[in-house]
């Protein structure tokens, strides 16, 4: 039997957050009631959009995937009904990766701070996602070189950016300087919210970032 906490957390919540601590405060208390009260309730799509993008483009559905920032799981749900076999899930909140472990999906649960160097050996990974990571107060793109090390060459990579804080926070920087690093760099604007979302939240949107480790 889970251990379910009735408090209320709101998407208001989640963008006035800003530390990494404020994250695993956040979702200690959301991690149960995350996927209706949010995901459901919002019509929150980005885990979708990721998945698909990444099912489309990978040739190997078989390759190890990591996604990151995992959560509940969202992402990976998405990733093994588009036939994904071998996925990892990486979170800082142990309360979201014990709901994530609930639903059965993953190879390899992994506890950490993207923020840090990552406890994964270099070239681990054939793909790695994110939706709902590199956003308002959680994760800033000092983590992608350590993502870089961890993926095999020629990883695929399909990461949803808050378009809001793509340059503030240095995201198109940081790419320009991993430039000799990755190929096939690509940008899409996506909305992360769908037709049945709260009217204020429709038009937010994503920049789902693609590209490959050279
Ligand atoms: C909005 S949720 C997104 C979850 C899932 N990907 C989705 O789209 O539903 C953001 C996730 O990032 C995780 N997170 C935030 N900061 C992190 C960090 N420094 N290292 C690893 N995970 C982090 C949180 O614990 C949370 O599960």
């Amino acid at each position: 039997m889970t251990n379910k906490t009735s408090t209320k957390v709101t998407l208001e919540d989640a963008y006035a957050i800003e530390t990494t601590q404020d994250c695993v405060d956040l979702y200690a208390k959301w991690a149960d009631t995350y996927d209706e009260s949010f995901a459901r309730e919002y019509d929150y799509h980005a885990p979708d959009i990721i998945a698909d993008t990444y099912a489309d483009r990978c040739s190997d559905k078989t390759a190890p995937v990591l996604d990151i920032g995992a959560g509940t799981g969202l992402v990976s749900e998405g990733l093994v009904t588009r036939g994904i076999t071998t996925v990892d899930a990486f979170d800082i909140s142990t309360e979201m990766l014990r709901v994530a472990n609930q639903k059965g999906l993953y190879r390899r649960l992994i506890q950490g701070d993207l923020t840090k160097t990552l406890d994964i050996p270099d070239a681990s990974y054939d793909g790695i996602t994110s939706a709902g990571t590199f956003t308002h107060g959680h994760v800033g793109p000092e983590a992608l070189d350590e993502l870089i090390r961890i993926g095999r060459p020629g990883a695929l990579y399909v990461l949803s950016i808050r378009s809001t804080i793509f340059e503030s926070a240095g995201f198109r920087d940081k790419f320009a300087q991993l430039a000799a690093q990755i190929r096939e760099f690509e940008i899409i604007e996506k909305s992360l919210y769908g037709k049945s979302a709260r009217p204020d939240l429709r038009s937010s949107t994503s920049s789902v970032t693609i590209f490959r480790k050279s």
